[in-house]
C-alpha cells in the first residue's frame, strides 16, 4: 500500500465484515485505487500518504456506505408474463396445478423462443436498470426459458451482453434442467441427455455459462436425473447451484451438498439433516421470499436451523414472471425480514457478503476490505438497517462500480 490513492470516501461504513455489528466503522474513510479497495478503517487513522494531490475526496457526512448490493439468483431473461396464472392462484389453483396444465414455467417457454433476441434484450435491461438504480453491482442470470439448445446459448448471449454494456457485473448460470419441454413430455431422461450431451457441453465451449442449476421437484426433474446433470457440469469444471425443495422435501438440500454445490435455493421444505449436510460443505442457502410470498407458500425455510448451524443465508429477488415477479431487491430483504424473520442485519449480509459466496466471489466482492473490488453504494440513511425497512422509496446517494 504505497502511493495515494485515486479517491477517498468519507462516511460511515457498513463493511460486512467479521468483528462488530454489520463491520461498522463510523466515521470511516475508504481509499480507492485501480478500481479496488487501497484501504478501509477510521477516518483518524487515514495516512498522510493515502491523500495526495490528484486524490479526489468525497464527503458523505453521515450518509452510510455500503458493499454494493447482489442480486445472486434471477431468470431475468424471459418474454411475457403470467398475470393469469396469479390471479388463477388467488381464485385456488396452485402454481404445480398450473404447471402440470401445461402452463406455469412451459408458458413462458413458449413466449420465450419466439420472441426476438432484440425485444427479449430490451426486456432484461430495463428490469436490469431497475435493479441497479436501487444499488445492485453484481447479478446472477439464469437462462431457463429456452429448453433447447439454440434459445438457451441466446438466453445466456444476452445475459453476457447486459454485462458487457451496463455498469453491472453479470454471472451467468445454465439452468436448462428446469422444466421437461413440450417435445420431451414422457421422455425426461431424453431430455437429461440432451443437456448432458449437448446443450451443457456448447454453454461451456462458448464459455457462456459460470455455473450450472436444476429444479428438483415432482413437476420437474427427479434426484437422480439432477445428479447426471450435476455430474456432467463437474465434468466441465462448471459449479453447480439448485433450486431445492421448494414446494416439497426433496432431499435437494443433501443432494447439493454432496455436489458441493455454491448454493441451494429456496428450501422451505428442507430438514435438518439437509442443513446439516449444507453447513458441513459450506453451501449457502439463498432465501427467495418474493417467491414464497407469491405463489401463496405457508412453511417458511428452516431460518432457525440455520443459524444454529451457520449455514451462510442469503437473499435474492428470484425475479421471474411465474412466481416472483420482482424486480426490487430492497423489497425482497424486507419480505425476508416480514415472512422469514430475518433480522436486517442478516439481510444486509444476504444481499452483500452472503449473496457474494452464493455466487463464488466472494474474495472479490460483497463486502468492504482492501484488494476487494470498489463496488458500493452511497444510502441517503441514519442506519443501516433502513435498508431492510423501508418497503420501497430508498433510492442510493451514489452507487459507485470498479470505482467509478
Ligand atoms: O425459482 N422454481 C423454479 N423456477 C422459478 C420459477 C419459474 C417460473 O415459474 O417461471 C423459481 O421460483
Ligand atoms: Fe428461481
Amino acid at each position: 500500500m504505497t502511493g495515494p490513492a485515486e479517491a477517498i470516501w468519507l462516511g460511515h461504513l457498513a463493511t460486512m465484515a467479521a468483528g462488530a455489528p454489520y463491520g461498522a466503522v463510523r466515521d470511516g474513510a475508504l481509499a480507492v485505487r485501480d478500481g479496488r479497495i487501497l484501504w478501509v478503517g477510521p477516518r483518524a487513522g487515514l495516512s498522510r500518504d493515502l491523500a495526495g494531490p490528484a486524490t479526489r475526496i468525497h464527503e458523505m457526512g453521515k450518509a452510510w456506505i455500503t458493499p454494493g448490493l447482489i442480486d445472486c439468483h434471477t431468470h431475468l431473461i424471459f418474454a411475457g408474463e403470467r398475470s393469469a396464472e396469479f390471479e388463477g392462484r388467488l381464485l385456488g389453483t396452485s402454481y404445480e396445478a398450473a404447471a402440470r396444465q401445461g402452463g406455469g414455467i412451459l408458458s413462458t417457454v413458449a413466449a420465450t423462443r419466439k420472441a426476438a433476441s432484440a425485444d427479449l434484450e430490451a426486456a432484461a435491461r430495463g428490469r436490469l436498470r431497475t435493479l441497479m438504480s436501487e444499488g445492485v453491482t453484481t447479478i446472477e442470470i439464469k437462462s431457463g426459458y429456452g429448453l433447447d439448445l439454440e434459445t438457451e446459448l441466446r438466453l445466456l448471449r444476452i445475459a453476457r451482453e447486459l454485462g458487457r454494456t451496463e455498469a453491472v457485473t453479470v454471472r451467468t448460470t445454465l439452468l436448462a434442467a428446469h422444466a421437461v419441454p413440450p417435445e420431451f413430455v414422457g421422455r425426461s431422461e431424453a431430455f437429461v441427455d440432451e443437456i448432458v450431451q449437448r446443450i451443457l457441453p456448447a454453454a461451456k465451449a462458448e464459455r457462456l455459462a459460470d455455473a450450472v442449476d436444476g429444479f428438483l421437484e415432482p413437476v420437474a426433474f427427479s434426484a437422480p436425473q439432477i445428479a447426471r446433470v450435476f455430474a456432467a457440469a463437474g465434468a466441465h469444471g462448471l459449479p453447480v447451484k439448485l433450486h431445492a425443495d421448494q414446494l416439497s422435501d426433496g432431499g435437494g438440500a443433501a443432494l447439493a451438498a454432496s455436489h458441493r454445490a455454491l448454493s441451494a435455493d429456496h428450501l422451505e421444505y428442507t430438514n435438518e439433516s439437509g442443513v446439516r449436510a449444507m453447513a458441513e460443505q459450506g453451501v449457502v442457502a439463498v432465501l427467495l421470499p418474493g417467491a414464497y410470498a407469491t405463489v401463496g407458500a405457508r412453511q417458511p425455510p428452516p431460518v432457525p436451523t440455520f443459524r444454529a448451524r451457520h449455514v451462510r443465508m442469503a437473499v435474492a429477488t428470484d425475479c421471474n414472471p411465474g412466481s416472483s415477479p420482482l424486480t426490487s431487491l430492497l423489497m425482497a430483504g424486507n419480505l425476508a425480514c416480514a415472512l422469514f424473520r430475518l433480522t436486517p442485519e442478516e439481510v444486509l449480509a444476504g444481499m452483500t457478503a452472503h449473496a457474494a459466496a452464493a455466487l463464488g466471489l466472494d474474495a472479490e466482492v460483497g463486502r468492504l476490505l482492501p484488494g476487494l473490488r470498489a463496488d458500493f453504494v452511497v444510502w441517503p440513511v441514519d442506519h443501516p438497517r433502513e435498508l431492510a425497512y423501508w418497503m420501497g422509496g430508498l433510492q442510493p446517494i451514489t452507487r459507485v462500480r470498479h470505482g467509478r
